[in-house]
């Protein structure tokens, strides 16, 4: 760990600004009164925890409650998860994104039940898949008050402007600021400064605990923090997707936009397409789709592609794009 000066906040080539332990007492106070109550904050069970912090990586909070609520009632503990199939996870999943979070979240939920318990520490929780540094030390912190200090988008964000360095290390920062009597209050804390009031452009400064602890505020630099990220290009794609019926069911085919989910075809030898039935417009990552729907016909299948029950689709990890496609059904 690298320690930090006597003082964060340090302008730059300036004095020094604030004392850490000023920044701890007045955020570690603004976080007890202002904490949003998220369903996560309900409990200490390290499993739910655990499934949160892996849902919350990448996706909005509103996006995740109400797949966590499922998800949780479901899979109620690192047992029934373990036992599950792979399909009936990524079931759970489907419309979250990002699925390698639920293969791995899986094949971690396998190897605790192997290994007869959850992980107590940062070295044993970091070593199962799926969990990097920030999701190590937000476990160990909020569920067992170990002294590991969290870094996410919002994190740094926070931190670069408290010191109004776009350059800082913001691991070592926040090793140094870390509250070490309650790590899972202040790590908390930090994030909800980060997600309600430092949030990224123009800051609610008026609405922050330590402001006057600040030095992007002091300078007035705090909307330039971070500087802007290069973007990957957009790419723009076109695709056409086949809905072809039998006697109650559906043809799918694996996906080769989402490992692991089942698809609509897309044109292929014995195929014909019929009436074009709608189109839609999907994005995964930097890949913007136009979709274009199709009824379609085919007497001859071949593997892997296989017929669904078009009731049942809700039981199989069916992609996006392709629950999007199903909807123009509706509006044939
Ligand atoms: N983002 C990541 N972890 C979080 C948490 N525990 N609470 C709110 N937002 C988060």
């Amino acid at each position: 760990m690298i320690s930090l000066p006597r003082y964060a906040g340090r302008k730059p080539g300036g004095r020094l600004k604030a004392r850490p332990h000023t920044i701890r007492r007045k955020l570690g106070r603004w976080y007890e009164r202002n904490a949003r109550d998220l369903p996560w904050r309900r409990t200490s069970d390290p499993y739910a925890i655990w499934i949160s912090e892996i849902m919350l990586q990448q996706t909005r909070v509103a996006a995740v409650i109400p797949y966590y609520e499922r998800f949780l009632a479901r899979f109620p503990t690192v047992e029934s998860l373990a036992q599950a199939s792979e399909p009936e996870v990524l079931t759970h999943w489907s419309g979250l994104g990002y699925y390698s979070r639920a293969r791995n979240l899986h094949k971690a939920a396998r190897e605790i039940a192997a290994g007869g318990s959850f992980p107590r520490d940062y070295a044993g929780l970091r070593a199962l898949p799926g969990i990097g540094d920030y999701t190590a030390a937000a476990i160990a912190s909020i569920v067992y008050d170990l002294p590991h200090a969290v870094v996410d988008g919002n994190v740094r964000r926070v931190l670069m402007r408290i010191g109004n360095d776009a350059a800082a290390d913001a691991q070592a920062l926040a090793d140094g600021l870390l509250d070490r009597k309650r790590p899972g209050r202040w790590n908390q804390a930090l994030m909800e400064l980060g997600a309600l009031v430092c949030v990224p452009g123009d800051p609610r400064c008026e609405a922050c605990p330590i402001s006057r602890e600040c030095a992007a505020h002091a300078q007035g630099t705090q909307a330039d923090l971070p500087p802007p990220r290069v973007k990957p290009e957009t790419v723009r794609l076109e695709r056409t997707l086949l809905v072809i019926r039998r006697r109650g069911r559906i043809l799918l085919t694996p996906s080769s936009r989402v490992h692991g989910f089942w698809d609509l075809p897309e044109a292929f030898e014995g195929a014909r397409m019929g009436m074009c039935i709608g189109s839609f417009r999907h994005t995964i990552l930097h890949r913007q789709y136009r979709f274009q729907v199709f009824e379609g016909f085919a007497q001859n299948v071949p593997r892997p592609m296989r017929w669904f029950r078009l009731r049942g689709l809700d039981e199989i990890p069916l992609s996006t794009a392709a629950r999007k496609a199903l909807r123009c059904l509706g509006e044939e």
